[in-house]
């Protein structure tokens, strides 16, 4: 059977600034390339992002191979650190901009849409150090000053911008489970921090709507969303999986779409007090600015129940798992490399949700993929990593995309997390993800057998299933 995709669809993948360019030529440093430096092994096998995957030094032979596997747009991001020369006033590292704009128009000369993000995790360390990073109003504005450098450099030839990737990974790796540096753990601290994301993207929002001149231009955010199922029908646990699609979810899905935040959330951290900071004319300028189209990064759900612990024992220092617990379904599907849960009808789930409740927006898979450790073991006589698993992965997961779609979803895209095996944060190179295989020691990439698949599928505008 074949599945038609729409008419201009978009097949990509996609990366970011900090996990392919490496830091050559960088002169800040973001809190990644900073954690490295001062704790290298917190990161498997004591792989920092010094080199990713080259791509500041090979962009064009990687864009070539981008094309070969069929992508028609590509999503990266542009680092703070290497364009802007000085935070505060935001004057430009001409390196940088030379380098975003090779790297843009190249993606142009082979027929590649590029999608572009503006903060994917890589706050400057200079910004935290000074001010507390997100914590801080001051540090909304001057990413504002540098999202205004960015539309204003690149907004000719670029239609397609992205304030935030996934900002609640910054609220729970820097906040309150200690995967980003600087590892706090302070739940008002986070609820605040949250906030400042969604100020930041809101008033990038504007800035861009003053300055863009592009008539295709449009602007939105990308949040991984994670649909949280309950255990049972128990009403407790249906309690603790409202909760869960409020916090993970709607906490920026709501004020980015519909401008506004859930009554219900802003009731419960306010009775908890630890309600963020927020001025009258902030919050009219997020009800002011909404998005034009939504990125989705999905990887898993979330399966939760209510929680174990004593809401008494939280009394200190707010935590969301106040009000829910993560719950092992038996019998669930797992990746086991990465350890996240294989469940494809979550996407048809969002699909719906968007459109339902979130005026059928513009929206695309920003990122759906599959990490898979030792990837060589599946490598043929002749080199080519055999990742048909991937390719079972992706056929699932857009099948039930398709559905949503035929059933009026307004999903304008497919991008898989990510063109070219890259560096993945603490974990490195532990699991790969891409179409087209790295060697990070000799830097010879390889195209897997999933990135001919995807030719054809990108190709034909069709899955064959
Ligand atoms: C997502 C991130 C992305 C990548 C994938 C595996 O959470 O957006 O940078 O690391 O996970």
């Amino acid at each position: 059977m074949n599945l038609q995709f729409p008419n201009g669809f978009s097949w990509g993948a996609a990366t970011s600034g900090p996990q392919s360019e490496g830091r050559f030529n960088k002169k800040h440093a973001n809190v990644f390339d900073h954690w490295f430096e001062v704790e290298p092994e917190s990161f498997h096998n004591q792989v920092g992002p010094d080199v990713a995957s080259n791509f500041y030094n090979s962009y064009k032979e990687d864009i070539k191979l981008m094309k070969e596997v069929g992508l028609n747009s590509v999503r990266t991001s542009i680092q703070w650190t290497r364009l802007i020369d000085d935070f505060e006033t935001a004057t430009l590292n001409q390196d940088g901009v030379d380098f975003y704009n090779n790297v843009i128009d190249e993606l142009l000369a082979n027929d590649i849409k590029p999608f572009i993000n503006l903060h994917h995790f890589d706050l400057p360390v200079e910004l935290y150090d000074k001010y507390g990073g997100w914590e801080s109003k001051h540090v909304v504005d001057l990413f504002v000053k540098f999202a205004e450098q960015c539309f204003k450099l690149f907004g000719d030839r670029v239609s397609e911008w992205f304030t935030h990737n996934e900002p609640m990974v910054v609220v729970d790796g820097q906040y309150l489970y200690q995967f980003h540096y600087p590892k706090v753990v302070d739940g008002k601290k986070a609820v605040q921090v949250a906030f400042n994301l969604q100020l930041a993207s809101s008033k990038a929002v504007a800035k861009f709507k003053e300055v863009n001149t592009n008539p295709d231009g449009r602007i939105g955010i990308i949040l991984n969303l994670t649909p949280s199922y309950p255990a049972s029908d128990d009403p407790a646990d249906q309690k603790a999986a409202n909760f869960a699609n409020l916090w993970f979810n709607q906490i920026f899905l709501d004020p980015s779409i519909l401008g506004e935040y859930p009554a219900e959330l802003v009731e419960i951290l306010e009775n908890d007090g630890v309600l963020f900071e927020a001025t009258k004319e902030e919050l009219a300028i997020i009800k002011e600015n909404t998005i034009d189209i939504l990125g989705v990064n999905f990887y898993h759900p979330h399966r939760v129940k209510q929680p174990d612990v004593s809401p008494d024992s939280l009394r200190f220092n707010w935590m969301p798992v106040k009000y829910f617990d993560n719950y092992d379904m038996p019998g669930r599907r797992m990746n086991i490399d990465r350890g996240w849960e294989i469940y494809p009808k979550a996407l048809y789930d969002i699909a719906i949700n968007v459109k339902e409740n979130y005026g059928n927006i513009a929206w695309f898979v920003a990122e759906n993929g599959m990490g898979v450790s030792n990837e060589e073991l599946f490598q043929d006589e002749t080199g080519v990593v055999q990742d048909d698993y991937r390719i079972n992965f992706i056929k699932e997961h857009l099948t039930e995309l398709h559905k949503g779609i035929e059933e009026g979803s307004n999903c304008i895209g497919y991008h898989l997390w990510t063109p070219i095996d890259c560096w993945s944060w603490s974990n490195a190179y532990k699991n790969r993800y891409g179409f087209i295989a790295n060697n990070i020691h000799t830097q010879v990439k390889t195209i897997k057998k999933s990135g001919h698949w995807f030719k054809d599928v990108a190709d034909n505008n069709t899955l064959e299933i």
